[in-house]
């Protein structure tokens, strides 16, 4: 079981077992603005990892190819997460 934490509303979800970003945002009843269903077209569920990076896969190619997200942006449809992490959704 780890927690994860949207910023700033400080809502927090827990989690048991391997899950997406997105999928935790939805449990957690934040919108992460995933405008394309989760399938990687619409590059709109950017979150900033605030804390836990080593928590989240590895960036996935669909990540590596938009080019306007800083290193700590993740596309929140396209990684995994396994343990505790923070995150701020604009
Ligand atoms: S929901 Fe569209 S890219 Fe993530």
């Amino acid at each position: 079981m780890y927690q994860v934490t949207f910023q700033p509303s400080g809502k927090t979800i827990d989690i048991d077992g391997e899950t997406t970003l997105r999928e935790a945002a939805h449990r957690a009843g934040v919108d992460v603005h995933d405008r394309c269903g989760g399938n990687g077209s619409c590059c709109n569920c950017v979150v900033t990892v605030l804390e836990g990076a080593p928590n989240i896969c590895e960036k996935t190619i669909v990540e590596e190819a938009v080019f306007y997200m800083d290193k700590d942006d993740r596309l929140s449809c396209q990684c995994r997460i396994h343990g505790d992490v923070v995150l701020r959704v604009d």
